[in-house]
C-alpha cells in the first residue's frame, strides 16, 4: 500500500515538473505603443506656439509663499530653451482693496511691471491673468464689481504696452461661477478692456476649470477678432494629479501612462472636442493654457504623456503653455539651475534626438532617456525573478528590432533610429506554489494514513514506527522538491 501511494505521488510530481510550467505561464498582452512625429504648426490669430507658465509665484498669496520668486534670468532661460510664450498667473485679488474703488496696491503693480518687462524684453509673448480669485468662485455676484474694477485698472495700466502682452480674464472659473454668470462677466470685462486696449489679445476660457466639455456653453463676444479661447488639459486626471496634495482625495501614486491606443484616444478625443468647437466658431484660435503631469508620477510616463499631448496639440494648431516652470510640475530645476532635460525635450524636441522609453511592471529598469540618432541605448533590468511562491519572472523585452543587440539575460543595446519604446514583459510562475501545495498535501496524506494504520491496527506497526515512516517520507519528499526546484532554476 505504501509503495502504491509513493508511485502515485512521484507520477504527479513528474507531471508537475514536465507539463504544469508550460500550462501556467501567462503572458501579458502587448499593448499598442505610441508613435511620435514631429510637426510644425501655425495658429491663426496669434504668434503663440510653445509656452510655459511661471506658476506658484505671483499667484501664491504673496510671491515666495509657495517657494517661487521670479528671477530676472528665468525669461532668458525660457527663451533660449525655445519657448515663445510665458504665462504669468497673478493673484491680484490679494493685493487690491476689498471695497470700491478696489485699488490695486502700487508696489504690487510695480512688481508685476518688472516681471512683465523682463519677459517682454526677451521677446516673449507674455500673458497675465487673474488667478486664484477664490472668492469669485464662491460668490460670483458679490465679486462682479471688484472683478471688473481689477480689469479696468490692469487694462488702463498696460494700455501702452506692446501687443505681445496678452490678457487672460480669469483662471479656471468654477463652483458657483457657472457658464451663464461667467458669460455675462466675460462680456462686461471685454468691453471695459476694449475702452483702452482696442486690439489687445484677450484670452477667455470655459467654466468648470476651463474644461473642453464646457466650451459648448461659452459665449464668445461677437465681432471681436482678438479673442483667443483657452482650455486646460490634465487628462487622465488620476495620472497627472497623482499624489497632488491640493486635490482631495488625492489620486494614488503609481499610475503610469504608457501611451497605448486607449490612452492616446482618450487624449485625442478631448482635443478634438476643442477643435470641432473652434471650427464651428470661425476657427477661433485655441490655446491650451495649462497641461502637465505632477512630479509624483514616474518621469518616463511624464515624458511620454507630455510629448504626446504637446505634439497632438501642435498637429491641431493649438498653441500651448506647459504647467509649469520650476515648481511641483517643473520642467526646470531651480536648485541645480538647469532644465530637467527629459521634460524639456518632450516639450521642445531637439533635432536628431529621440526618446527611448523603457518600462517594467516589476523591479526597476535603466535606460530611459533622450539619445542621439544612430547611437545605442543600454537597457538593463534589475531583477529577473521576484516573489517566492508565486513568482514574477522576466520573460523578454518587447519592442526590439533587428539592429538591437542582446548582451545577456537582462541587458540589451537598443539602436536609436527613432523614438523607441521597450517594455520588459513578465510572466507569472506558479511552479513553486504548486509544488509546495502538493508537498504539503502528500505529507498530510501520509500522516493521516499512518495514523489510521496505527489506530485500526491494519498492520502490526506501532505509533512510534508510524512516526518514523512518516518522517522518512517527509525527508525524501523534501529532498525531491529541492532537487526539482534546482532543476527548474537551471532550465531558466
Ligand atoms: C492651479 C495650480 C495647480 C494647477 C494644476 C492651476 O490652475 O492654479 O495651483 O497646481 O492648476 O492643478
Amino acid at each position: 500500500m505504501k509503495k502504491d501511494f509513493s508511485k502515485i505521488s512521484f507520477l504527479s510530481l513528474f507531471l508537475l515538473f514536465s507539463v504544469a510550467p508550460q500550462l501556467i505561464q501567462a503572458r501579458k498582452n502587448n499593448s499598442q505603443m505610441l508613435t511620435v512625429k514631429s510637426t510644425t504648426f501655425e495658429t491663426n490669430n496669434t504668434k503663440m506656439h510653445r509656452g510655459i507658465n511661471i506658476g506658484n509665484a505671483l499667484e501664491a498669496p504673496n510671491e515666495g509663499d509657495w517657494g517661487v520668486v521670479i528671477k530676472d534670468e528665468y525669461f532668458k532661460i525660457i527663451r533660449e530653451a525655445g519657448f515663445d510664450t510665458v504665462r504669468i498667473p497673478i493673484r491680484w485679488s490679494n493685493h487690491a482693496g476689498s471695497v470700491p474703488p478696489y485699488k490695486i496696491d502700487d508696489n504690487f503693480f510695480k512688481r508685476v511691471d518688472w516681471v512683465v518687462n523682463k519677459s517682454l524684453e526677451q521677446g516673449l509673448i507674455t500673458i497675465i491673468n487673474i488667478h486664484h480669485y477664490e472668492e469669485i468662485m464662491q460668490k460670483p455676484e458679490e465679486h462682479e464689481d471688484r472683478f471688473l474694477a481689477l480689469w479696468k485698472q490692469i487694462s488702463e495700466h498696460y494700455r501702452n504696452y506692446p501687443d505681445t502682452l496678452y490678457f487672460e480674464l480669469l483662471n479656471e472659473p468654477n463652483g458657483a461661477l457657472t457658464s451663464d454668470i461667467w458669460n455675462k462677466f466675460i462680456e462686461e470685462a471685454v468691453s471695459i478692456i476694449r475702452e483702452t486696449n482696442p486690439t489687445r489679445k484677450i484670452i477667455i476660457g470655459p467654466a468648470d476649470w476651463n474644461s473642453v466639455y464646457k466650451l459648448k456653453e461659452l459665449k464668445v463676444p461677437e465681432g471681436d477678432k482678438n479673442i483667443i479661447v483657452t482650455f486646460h488639459f490634465y487628462t487622465p486626471f488620476e495620472f497627472t494629479h497623482q499624489g497632488a496634495e491640493w486635490v482631495s482625495p488625492s489620486p494614488p501614486v503609481g499610475k503610469k501612462w504608457i501611451g497605448n491606443e486607449a490612452e492616446q484616444k482618450q487624449i485625442t478625443d478631448e482635443l478634438d472636442i476643442a477643435v470641432r468647437w473652434a471650427t464651428e466658431h470661425n476657427n477661433i484660435s485655441l490655446f491650451m493654457g495649462e497641461f502637465g503631469a505632477y512630479s509624483k508620477a514616474d518621469m518616463a510616463s511624464r515624458v511620454r504623456w507630455t510629448y504626446f499631448v504637446a505634439r497632438e496639440a501642435e498637429k491641431r494648431n493649438i498653441a500651448w503653455a506647459y504647467w509649469e516652470f520650476c515648481s511641483g510640475f517643473g520642467a526646470y530645476d531651480p536648485v541645480k539651475n538647469e532644465w530637467r532635460e527629459d521634460l524639456l525635450n518632450a516639450l521642445i524636441p531637439p533635432p536628431n534626438k529621440y526618446y527611448v522609453s523603457v518600462d517594467t511592471e516589476h523591479g526597476s529598469i535603466l535606460g530611459s532617456g533622450w539619445y542621439n540618432e544612430g547611437s545605442y541605448a543600454t537597457i538593463k533590468i534589475s531583477e529577473t525573478s521576484l516573489g517566492f511562491l508565486v513568482q514574477d519572472v522576466f520573460d523578454h523585452f518587447e519592442g526590439l528590432g533587428s539592429r538591437d543587440i542582446v548582451i545577456d539575460a537582462r541587458t540589451v543595446k537598443v539602436y536609436v533610429n527613432g523614438p523607441r519604446i521597450i517594455r520588459a514583459v513578465w510572466r507569472k510562475d506558479y511552479t513553486m506554489a504548486l509544488l509546495t501545495t502538493l508537498g504539503v498535501g502528500i505529507i498530510l496524506g501520509v500522516a493521516i494514513l499512518l495514523y489510521k494504520i496505527q489506530r485500526f491496527s491494519l498492520l502490526s506497526v506501532d505509533f512510534r514506527n508510524a512516526t518514523l515512516h512518516s518522517s522518512l517520507v517527509l525527508f525524501s519528499l523534501h529532498t525531491f522538491l529541492r532537487l526539482g526546484s534546482l532543476k527548474l532554476k537551471q532550465q531558466r
